[in-house]
C-alpha cells in the first residue's frame, strides 16, 4: 500500500472490513432478538410430501457463540496485526521481519559448523566434503541461475571451472568478486579504432591471437589498431584482471567467438555486471562459496596439522 501516493485505499478498505464486521454483529443481534412464534406442535405449519412437517427451533446456542467468537476474535486480530488498511497493528509484527528473525536464528544454529570451515584456509576446505557439500547448495541457491548448476556458465555468464578469469583466481580474488561483486566494462571502440573497414581488420587480428584469424591479410593490418586495446587488454593480448579485461589469446569467449562477436565488442561496448553478496549471505557462508569455486579448478591442498 505504501506504493500509493494519497491513503484514499487505505481508509477505503479499512472502512469495508470494519462495516463487514458491523454487519455481522448487526445481523446476529437483530435475529436473535426476533422471537420465534411457533404453533402448537412447534412445526412451521408446512407440509410436504403428505406428513413431511418442519420443526420451528432457534438456531442452537452454542452455534450463536461461533459467531459472537469470530468477531470477537476479528477485532482483536485487526488490533494486534496488520490488516486495517496500512494499520501496522499493535504487536508491529511484519512478514519481512519474521523472515530476517528466521535467517538469524537458522545462521545462529549453523554457527558452529561454519566455525569449523572458517577455521579452514580455502586451499584446504576445498577437500573437505562436508563443507563442499554445503558449498554446493549454497552454489545452486544462490549462484547457478546465473553460472549454471555446472558452474560452466554461458554466454556473457564466466564458466568458473576454467582456471581462465577475469578478475583473478586466488582465493582472495574470488572472495573479493563474490563479496563485492564486480562490473566488466568495455566502452564503446570503434571511433578510436577507425573505419568500419579497420574494425574489421582489428577483429582479424584479435582471432590471430588465438589462432583463429581466417584472413592474414586483414590481420595484419588490424596489428596496428591493436593499441587502441593494450591500455586494457595488454600490447599482447593477455589481458589485465585488475580491470577485468579478458585474454583474448586463449580461445576462450565470454561474448561469442568469430569476426561478428569481436566487432560487435568494438561497436557497442559492454557492461557486465557481477552482483554483490556481501549482504545477502554471512562471511561464513562466502569462505565456503570461495572454496567451492575454487575446488572448480584447483587441487586441494592436504590438511596442516
Ligand atoms: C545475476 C547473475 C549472477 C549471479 C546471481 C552470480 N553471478 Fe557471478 N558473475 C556474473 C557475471 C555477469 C560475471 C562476470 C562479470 C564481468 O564480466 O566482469 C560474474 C563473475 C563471477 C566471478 C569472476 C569470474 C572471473 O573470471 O573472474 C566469480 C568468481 C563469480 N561470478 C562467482 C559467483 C558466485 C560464487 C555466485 C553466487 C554466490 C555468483 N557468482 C552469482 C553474474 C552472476
Ligand atoms: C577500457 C578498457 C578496454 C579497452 C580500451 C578495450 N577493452 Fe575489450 N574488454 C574490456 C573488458 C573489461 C572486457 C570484459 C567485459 C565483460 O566483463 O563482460 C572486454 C571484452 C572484450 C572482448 C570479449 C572477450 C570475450 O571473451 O568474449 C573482446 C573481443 C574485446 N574486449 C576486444 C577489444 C578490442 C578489439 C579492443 C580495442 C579496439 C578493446 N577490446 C578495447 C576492456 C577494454
Amino acid at each position: 500500500m505504501s506504493d500509493f501516493t494519497s491513503n484514499f485505499w487505505s481508509v477505503y478498505v479499512a472502512g469495508i472490513t470494519l462495516l463487514g464486521i458491523l454487519g455481522c454483529a448487526i445481523l446476529l443481534w437483530a435475529t436473535s432478538r426476533k422471537k420465534v412464534v411457533s404453533t402448537a406442535d412447534n412445526t412451521t405449519g408446512h407440509v410436504w410430501d403428505e406428513d413431511l412437517t418442519e420443526m420451528n427451533n432457534p438456531l442452537p446456542r452454542w452455534w450463536m457463540w461461533l459467531f459472537v467468537i469470530t468477531i470477537v476474535f476479528a477485532v482483536l486480530y485487526l488490533v494486534a496485526y496488520p490488516g486495517l488498511g496500512t494499520n501496522p497493528g499493535s504487536l508491529g509484527w511484519t512478514s519481512t521481519g519474521q523472515h530476517a528473525k528466521e535467517v538469524a536464528t537458522a545462521n545462529k544454529e549453523l554457527e558452529p559448523l561454519y566455525a569449523q570451515y572458517t577455521a579452514k584456509k580455502v586451499e584446504e576446505l576445498a577437500g573437505d566434503g562436508g563443507a563442499m557439500a554445503v558449498g554446493e547448495r549454497l552454489f545452486m541457491n544462490n549462484c547457478a541461475q546465473c553460472h549454471g548448476s555446472d558452474a560452466r556458465g554461458s554466454k556473457g555468464f564466466p564458466n568458473l571451472t576454467d582456471n581462465d578469469w577475469l578478475h583473478g583466481g586466488t582465493p582472495e580474488k574470488i572472495k573479493e568478486t563474490i563479496t563485492q561483486g564486480r562490473i566488466g566494462q568495455m566502452p564503446v571502440m570503434a571511433a578510436a579504432v577507425g573505419s568500419p573497414e579497420d574494425v574489421k581488420n582489428v577483429a582479424q587480428y584479435v582471432l590471430s591471437l588465438s589462432g583463429n584469424a581466417t584472413d592474414s591479410v586483414r590481420a595484419q593490418l588490424g596489428k596496428s589498431k591493436f593499441t587502441a586495446c593494450a591500455a586494457c587488454h595488454g600490447i599482447d593480448g593477455k589481458g589485465n584482471q585488475a580491470i577485468g579485461a579478458p585474454n583474448l589469446t586463449d580461445d576462450i569467449w565470454l561474448h561469442g567467438f568469430g569476426e561478428q562477436a569481436i566487432m560487435n565488442m568494438v561497436n557497442n561496448g559492454k557492461v557486465n555486471q557481477m552482483p554483490a553478496q556481501g549482504g545477502k549471505l554471512t562471511e561464513a557462508q562466502i569462505h565456503v562459496l570461495t572454496a567451492y569455486v575454487w575446488g572448480l579448478s584447483n587441487k586441494p591442498t592436504k590438511a596442516t596439522p
